[in-house]
């Protein structure tokens, strides 16, 4: 019986190689902004109201540090807390005041039953609608865990944390907390790690302009210009200097609880428009599979080089 629901997609956080340099790819190139940054850690905001959407911190190696959901309030917190406990997930945080000068807020910390870090929070500051620039994310959309245990993970997303199933197919599983049709997906593969990242652009117009700056920075549009079968929403992939994929996406569909009905692996098994609805997209690179597999340096290595030099490489760009 679930008493408590998480209600959005706040922020991924990443471990970089290079913090000032990854900080500036997502800042002039990516198109975020910084909000607050300190010590090892760089907290990057869209244009939306989210306090932020993005956590860099310095690490020795390209490293995913965990996915922020939110909760309504206090009491919302306290009880998500309480089934994640009954569910039998390890709670790395209990619930405490977070950091006034990060956002503040109120949340507690976990682990999934793979082992991803998960965070939830309530009352983190909003700001201000930030200035109109379509070519800019408004918003962290969805996020993409690989799993070995992809059944156990989506029992704790489901049960614990008051997700809704919105579509199964063969390889993944589709799952909302707010009105876009997924804010989080499993693929049914070697995990954990994370697959990808997925920006919201305001419209199709942002998504191209995002999408142009990116290719006249030297980043290849790795999959896409493409429209998904699950959730419906228009795709362009890339990968990020530290190997991490990241995605802009636009128009996802907007879920109707009271009509919405989930699709199988069979329906989408024999939907005509695979893997894109507009029979654009083809299918991802092959450097593009590499990096979704979660082990992001390797996507950018040639025979025989060294990760370092790889991580440089991309960096220097
Ligand atoms: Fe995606």
């Amino acid at each position: 019986m679930i008493n408590a629901r998480v209600t959005g997609l706040r922020s991924v956080e990443l471990g970089v190689l290079d913090l000032d340099k990854s900080a500036a790819f997502y800042r002039d190139v990516w198109g975020l902004e910084q909000v607050v940054s300190g010590g090892d850690t760089i907290h990057m905001r869209g244009t939306g109201a989210e306090h932020h959407v993005l956590t860099l911190r310095q690490r020795p190696k390209a490293t995913f540090l965990g996915v922020h959901f939110a909760a309504a309030n206090h009491e919302a917190v306290n009880k998500l807390h309480g089934q994640v406990k009954a569910h039998g997930a390890t709670i790395t945080a209990a619930p405490a005041a977070l950091p006034r000068d990060e956002g503040g807020g109120f949340g507690f910390a976990m682990r999934s039953p793979e082992g991803q870090p998960v965070f939830v929070s309530c009352d983190v500051d909003r700001l201000d609608v930030g200035r109109e620039d379509r070519s800019r994310p408004t918003k962290l959309t969805h996020v993409v865990l690989n799993a070995t245990k992809t059944d156990a993970e989506l029992a704790f997303f489901l049960d614990a944390l008051g997700f809704r199933h919105s579509d199964s197919t063969d390889m993944m599983e589709f799952v909302r907390c707010a009105s876009d049709h997924h804010s989080l997906a499993l693929v049914r593969t070697e995990g954990p790690s994370l697959n990808h990242m997925a920006y919201e652009m305001a419209n199709i117009d942002g998504l191209m302009r995002g999408a142009g700056r990116m290719k006249q920075a030297g980043y290849n549009v790795e999959w896409g210009l493409g429209r998904h079968g699950p959730g419906n929403n228009v795709f362009t992939y890339f990968i990020e200097p530290n190997g991490f994929v990241t995605e802009y996406t636009a128009e996802v569909d907007q879920v109707d609880e009271a009509t919405y009905e989930k699709h199988d692996a069979a329906y989408w098994r024999s939907f005509p428009g695979r893997p894109c609805r507009w029979g654009m997209a083809g299918h991802p690179s092959n450097r593009l599979k590499v990096a979704m597999g979660g082990n992001p340096v390797a996507a950018q290595a040639a025979d025989g080089e060294r990760c370092e030099d790889v991580m440089a490489k991309t960096l220097a760009r």
